[in-house]
């Protein structure tokens, strides 16, 4: 196994039987020596610093009905919300004040929010802050959307691919949604000039150790700016309703896995993970991840973006989470980066 681990760390790139038995194969005794391998390849690009960008979860209202998630359509529980524009720029402006210099709009593909209606939060965003980044995380829009938001401002995208294989991506969304048509909103954004965030949940109901080497290979392929993975987590209001989470082991291992495949990629420690461990995201961070991203949405709303049950962040603690989560970067050994975070991009 150490033999694979130091080739995947020169050559970045594994065949696929090799990446699928380090995947499933690798030992408790060697896990050390993976995130070793990967905390070294972070820190030789990044040091010690890690990067931040605020959340903000501004509507929860989706019209689709991706079967793992909580805030999926045909949730007739859910207590949907939506942030006014002023209440958006008042999330930013908080932010700001705290240091932030990205702000991440999140949400579900909310009808409301047209090309105009986004449009003119984002250049608000920027009038606002000029020296700072705005990322869109809204899903499939069509290239000309994408293309207008961009031109107002927006210079990242963050959507995950859910799954490469078609198949497995059949399982986990109805038959409007498809792989190819995610994918292919992937290259429009890099067409576009975007830079893009892409990413998978780990331990989605029916995946196989296929179907992740499917995703590292077509990641590879992508080539994207950010790459986040989470364990995947059920909610009871879903046609998933008592599947099994994903495991923390699994998720780690692939973080560090994907650090040795794309060095230079930013790499959340997600919300999922520190919800399905109480350190999780100190442990991300130890398997090589160099990103947080606090979540800057108003305290009262935070419980209602669902995705998953048990959410950390979002009950009394809500208020305290970002001087909570920067205490908890700097007792792992790291410290926050100031600035917007541009990475250099692979070369
Ligand atoms: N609507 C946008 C989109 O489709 O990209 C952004 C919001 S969507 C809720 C953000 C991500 O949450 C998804 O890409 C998915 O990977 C993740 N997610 C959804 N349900 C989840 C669950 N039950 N457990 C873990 N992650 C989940
Ligand atoms: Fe739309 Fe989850 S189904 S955000």
């Amino acid at each position: 196994m150490r033999g694979l681990i130091d080739a995947l760390r020169r050559e970045r790139v594994l065949p696929r039987a090799e990446l699928a038995g380090l995947i499933r194969e690798i030992s408790d005794g060697d896990m050390p020596y993976l995130f070793d391998a990967a905390r070294e390849t972070a820190r030789s690009r990044f040091g010690n610093r890690i990067y931040t960008r605020g959340l903000i979860e501004f509507t929860n209202y989706c019209r689709c009905d991706c079967y793992y998630c909580g805030i999926r359509r045909s949730n007739s529980r859910a207590e949907r919300y939506r942030l006014t524009q002023a209440q958006i720029l008042a999330c930013c402006a908080e932010g700001y004040a705290l240091g932030f210099r990205t702000f991440v709009l999140q949400g579900g593909e909310d009808p409301y929010f047209t090309d105009d209606r986004l449009c003119a939060v984002v250049s608000a965003i920027r009038k606002n802050h000029p020296d700072c980044a705005v990322t869109l995380s809204v899903g499939e829009r069509s290239h000309e959307s994408y293309k207008r938001l961009f031109e107002a401002g927006a210079e990242r995208y963050l959507l995950r691919h859910e799954t490469a294989d078609p198949a497995h991506y059949g399982r986990l969304h109805p038959a409007s949604l498809s792989a190819a048509a995610r994918q292919a909103c992937l290259f429009d954004l890099k067409a576009i000039g975007y830079q893009v965030g892409s990413g998978f949940m780990v331990g989605s109901p029916y995946q196989t150790v296929e179907n992740l080497v499917a995703d590292l290979r077509f990641l590879q392929r992508l080539r994207p700016d950010m790459i986040g993975i989470g364990p995947y987590i059920t909610h009871a209001e879903t046609p998933f309703a008592g599947q099994k989470n994903g495991s923390l082991a699994l998720t780690l291992r692939l973080i560090a896995v994907l650090r040795l495949m794309f060095p230079h990629a930013l790499l959340p420690a997600t919300t999922a993970l520190g919800t399905i461990h109480p350190e999780g995201r100190e442990m991300g961070l130890k398997a090589g991840a160099n990103v947080v991203m606090p979540n800057l949405s108003p305290t009262d709303v935070r419980a209602l973006y669902a995705l998953y049950e048990n959410k950390i962040c979002t009950g009394e603690e809500a208020a305290q989470c970002i001087g909570c989560l920067r205490r908890r970067i700097e007792s792992a050994g790291y410290r926050v980066a100031v600035g917007r975070g541009d990475v250099k991009r692979e070369s």
